[in-house]
């Protein structure tokens, strides 16, 4: 095999399941969003809350992507939960706040993709998730520098030991300072369902404030 190119031949892959159009989508993109979001949850989508959040860093420029959980949408936006302390999405947020979440489910031959601004949840909200996460995911959560070079991972379990020490007579553990939900605020929101020989069908929400009204288009695949 010639390892110095890799190419790959074209998929045969037909898009046949579904197909989308103007009347039957929801004006509202939001609601839009929970109706896909409900058929991937009852159709037993794998990790069908999975996304990616893609993020950047100025002034470099820098773009990295990375899965997370979806966890909670709300009038304003799509929340997700992560350390802002150490991580890398931390950085590149705290230098330029616009992000995008990717979402595919492949049992529908869906995507969504969502861009917006971002802002962090009260402390308020992320201590309410954070309180519903068990004992031991909340005890890494303290114990993680996440994204930080580590040593070794006696080092990691370490951490994760010092933790468990300190909360051991603690009943409710507090949710750490930098750790907590991000909020994508959506300017832009596109639902993607495959078609027929990648002639796929493609709107676009787009809203020029957030008061504003969206304007729904449809796009070329
Ligand atoms: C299925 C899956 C779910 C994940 N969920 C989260 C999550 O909700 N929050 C999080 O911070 N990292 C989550 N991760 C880990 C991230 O992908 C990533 O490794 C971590 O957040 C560090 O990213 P960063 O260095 O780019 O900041 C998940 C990974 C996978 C594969």
């Amino acid at each position: 095999m010639d390892k110095e190119r890799l190419i790959f031949a074209p998929s045969t892959k037909q898009y046949t399941r579904a197909t989308l159009s103007r009347l039957a989508l929801n004006p509202d993109p939001v609601e839009q969003f929970h109706g896909w979001f409900d058929e991937a949850k009852t159709q037993n989508v794998s990790l069908y809350e999975s996304c990616t959040l893609s993020t950047a860093q100025l002034p470099s420029g820098r773009v990295s992507s990375r899965v997370v959980l979806f966890k909670e949408l709300d009038k304003k936006g799509f929340i997700i939960y992560s350390n802002w302390g150490t991580s890398k999405k931390s950085k590149d947020i705290k230098s330029n706040p616009h992000a995008a979440l990717n979402f595919f489910w492949r049992e529908l031959e869906r995507q969504v993709r969502i861009e917006g601004r971002t802002e962090f949840v009260t402390p308020e909200e992320s201590q309410a998730y954070f309180s519903t996460r068990p004992r031991d995911s909340q005890i890494g959560a303290w114990s993680s520098p996440q994204s930080s070079v580590l040593g070794s991972r006696e080092e990691l379990d370490g951490l994760v030991e010092a933790s468990a020490e300190k909360f051991k007579d603690v009943e409710t553990i507090p949710c750490p300072p930098f750790w907590g939900g991000l909020r994508v605020i959506p300017y832009e929101i596109e639902f993607w369902q495959g078609r027929p020989s990648r002639v796929h069908d493609r709107f676009t929400y787009t809203r020029e404030s957030e008061d504003a009204a969206w304007t729904l288009s449809r796009i070329a695949p």
